[in-house]
């Protein structure tokens, strides 16, 4: 596979970065992922205009322009021949030559850019969708900034093994007894003509799907309604999904082990998965 990194296009085993970069000693990196579905990028301009936020956030510099962060996203399609998959894209402050808690000046600290492909056969097409997916809940222990889409992912990815051993397939974040979203994706419940999901703030993540999906809804004619529910809530809704830029929308039919009507994906979220694929590709 061929990757980027920092303005070259190289084999993987031959990219090399430092030890001494940020993201590596502190996490001191932004991230995206956009999803790549017949070798078209979906909703880019979504996430390139994320991370610019990310990074503002953060006063790390962009160091490329949207038209350049394109070129090079279509490029490693193309070279590696992605039908159906993904592309990371990752900034970090770059690698100062030592460990200090301290910003180093961006002057003379250019940040480092990798950019890697992933591909997923399939992936729009996939057997998961049809059938469902399980959540348990677990308690959301992360920072206060969950709206910058830092690498931090430590208790995001503790949360799928705490789901895994669990015998459930992920895991969704509570906070004050509120939902405030999944591992890595956005969380909806439905009940009857609505679609409920927590409001935009600094506690989730503002999803680039969530976006796409609350608009195709309210052009479906559904009503969105955006608060925070409960678990019991979520157990007994009629049905609940979430939203991610890897999983499109992915029907939830069981939460903390209590089955959501019949256990099998609800009728609102295999349209609206319907209808995102069908608008995005
Ligand atoms: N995760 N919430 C969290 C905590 C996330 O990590 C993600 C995305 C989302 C959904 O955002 P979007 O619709 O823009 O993908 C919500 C990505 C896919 C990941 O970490 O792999």
């Amino acid at each position: 596979r061929t990757v980027y990194l920092n303005g070259e296009f190289l084999p993987e085993d031959e990219a090399k970065v430092s030890i001494f970069d940020r993201a590596f000693l502190m996490a001191d990196g932004v991230y995206e992922v956009t999803s790549v579905l017949g070798g078209k990028l979906i909703d880019f301009d979504g996430h390139v205009t994320r991370l610019q936020r990310s990074l503002d956030e953060l006063e790390m510099v962009n160091p490329l322009s949207r038209d350049e962060w394109l070129a090079i996203h279509r490029k490693l399609v193309e070279i590696n021949g992605i039908d159906e998959g993904m592309i990371y894209l990752q900034v970090s402050r770059g690698a100062p030559g030592d460990r200090d808690f301290v910003w180093p000046d961006p002057a003379t600290c250019p940040p480092t850019v990798v950019l890697f492909t992933q591909n997923k056969p399939g992936l729009a097409d996939s057997p998961a969708a049809k059938k469902g997916i399980s959540v348990i809940s677990i308690p959301d222990i992360r920072w206060g900034r969950r709206d910058i889409k830092t690498t931090q992912l430590l208790y995001p990815s503790m949360g799928k093994m705490l789901a895994k051993k669990a015998g459930a397939d992920d895991a969704w974040l509570v906070e004050d007894g509120l939902v405030t979203e999944g591992t890595s994706n956005n969380a909806y419940i439905v009940k009857g003509n609505q679609i409920i999901t927590r409001q935009l703030s600094n506690d989730i993540l503002h999803g680039i799907t969530r976006a796409a999906v609350l608009k195709f809804a309210r052009e479906a004619q559904m009503e969105v309604v955006e608060r925070p529910f409960t678990i019991e809530e979520a157990q007994q809704a009629d049905e609940a999904f979430v939203t991610s830029a890897s999983t499109f929308v992915m029907p939830v039919v069981s939460v903390d082990g209590a089955a959501l009507g019949d256990g099998t994906p609800g009728r609102v979220a295999a349209r609206m998965r319907e209808i995102y694929l069908d608008e995005m590709r």
